[in-house]
């Protein structure tokens, strides 16, 4: 576990290169963004001018903590650079995330940033998305059982539990992890998934990683989608 633990920290901290001399970050969720957010807190102590825009109230925290200056949750944000974790990447450099339920707001951070970084262990590497992980939906409390039932058309949605109660978002909404067989058009469904009343957001992120990190025994990889695609 604590190697596992070591190499996610090797993929965080080489999102450092990609870093400007200052500006504005999105600042990830997950244990391994919270590496990022580590680094980042040393950088501002040591004197770089940055500012993070959070993904969620862990990563807020974790930022007071290390004395990192915020921008307001309002937005709209310029932001330079977002790193962030992901459940699954998969050959085409599309996501799944939202294992920690902060995907709605990891999704509005990722779209307000020019360039988008992800970091990951290469356990996360998979051909098509759905093979590993289901898909976090985050679904409004109001009526949830009633979009249970239309998300059904999808796959089989497992609402989740923490501590014998419905997981709660930030937001205070509840997840549903959609199982899917190998996803064909992520895209496609990501739209169909987004009409559906009651959704929130979905963890698929379609074309949007720029960069993903890969750490594994033998090193870091550098995986990039082609310019023209961004
Ligand atoms: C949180 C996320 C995380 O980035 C994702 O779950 C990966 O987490 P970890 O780095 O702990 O494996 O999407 O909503």
């Amino acid at each position: 576990m604590a190697e596992q633990d070591e190499v996610k920290r090797r993929a965080a901290r080489a999102a450092l290169a990609h870093l400007p001399e200052e500006g504005v970050l999105g600042l990830g969720t997950g244990s391994t963004a919270c590496h990022f957010v580590d680094a980042v807190g040393e950088l501002v102590r040591a004197g770089r001018k940055y500012a993070g825009v959070p993904t969620s109230e862990r990563s807020r925290q974790q930022a007071l903590s290390l004395g990192i200056p915020l921008l307001s949750d309002e937005g709209p944000w310029e932001i330079d650079v977002c790193v962030d974790g992901a459940d699954e990447v998969s050959a085409d450099l599309d996501l799944i995330k939202g294992g920690g339920a902060a995907h709605t707001r990891e999704k509005i951070v990722n779209y307000a940033s020019r360039l988008n970084i992800i970091v990951v262990d290469s356990s996360k590497l998979s051909t098509r998305l759905g093979e590993k992980w289901p898909i976090p939906i985050e679904v409004l409390a109001y009526g949830h059982k009633a979009t249970e039932r239309l998300l059904a058309a999808y796959g089989r949605p497992v609402l989740r539990m923490t501590g014998g109660q419905p997981t709660k978002t930030d937001a205070g909404n509840v997840i549903y992890d959609l199982h899917v067989e190998p996803i064909k058009d992520a895209g496609g469904l990501a739209g169909l998934l987004a009409l559906v009343p009651g959704v929130v957001g979905t963890g698929l992120f379609v074309g949007r990683a720029d960069i993903v990190l890969v750490a594994g025994q033998d090193g870091i990889r550098t995986l990039e989608r082609p310019r023209g695609a961004r």
